[in-house]
């Protein structure tokens, strides 16, 4: 009986040393603030700043002490408590956090909340007035333009800023108008008559505004 070949034996893989500002200084990710704080010139991470920022939601002036890096939707959710904002993606790809900034459509996840500082911001929250809805969540809620109801926030407002834009869009204008809104539940059909349905709505109502005016 011949015997089994003896096996390779393995080398020993050599450990890769740290960078050397982290062998001075430790490495940024475990140590505490207070050091990270304290010693230079390695420090790469900087001591936390706050700004402070004046901005009309809904309304309603808010003024806040901020980290730059926050970003709006973040602030509106968490700071402020407008939860009828969503965040989706937190990567500008959804559309579910759109609000509106002095009345155009943004996608909160890609706006700072510095950036909206002197600014005024419209949420979900704040479409309806005096308890009565725009005429595009009327829309929507006559034509089941929702399953779960996750993208709806944002579907919403994207749709209002269309429909300042273009007051009556054919189909293949307003499925262009919302490309940047995703449904997962895949309810654009429903979507799309709610879309054309709050066009007339608003048109009929600006008729009728304008008839009341003379
Ligand atoms: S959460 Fe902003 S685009 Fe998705
Ligand atoms: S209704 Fe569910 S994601 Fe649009």
């Amino acid at each position: 009986m011949t015997r089994p070949a003896p096996r390779p034996r393995r080398r020993s893989v050599p450990q890769r040393r740290a960078p050397l500002e982290f062998r001075q200084s430790g490495c940024p990710l475990t140590r505490s603030g207070e050091e990270l704080h304290s010693d230079t010139p390695h420090n790469r991470v900087k001591p936390e700043v706050s700004m402070r920022i004046s901005v009309v939601v809904d309304g309603t002036r808010y003024s806040d002490d901020v980290e730059p890096r926050t970003l709006l939707v973040h602030y509106l959710r968490e700071r402020i408590g407008k939860v009828g904002t969503v965040s989706g993606c937190d990567t500008s790809n959804c559309g579910a956090c759109t609000v509106h900034l002095d009345g155009r459509s943004v996608k909160s996840c890609s706006v700072l909340a510095v950036q909206a500082d002197g600014h005024e911001v419209t949420t979900i929250e704040g479409l309806a007035h005096d308890g009565a809805l725009h005429p595009v969540q009327e829309a929507f809620h006559a034509h089941h333009a929702l399953q779960c109801g996750y993208c709806t926030p944002g579907m919403i407002m994207q749709s209002v800023d269309l429909l300042g834009e273009n007051p009556d869009p054919d189909e293949q204008q307003v499925r262009e108008g919302l490309e940047g809104n995703l449904c997962r539940c895949t309810g654009y059909q429903n979507i799309v008559r709610a879309v054309q349905d709050a066009a007339g709505r608003m048109r009929e109502g600006s008729a009728a505004q304008a008839g009341g005016a003379r």
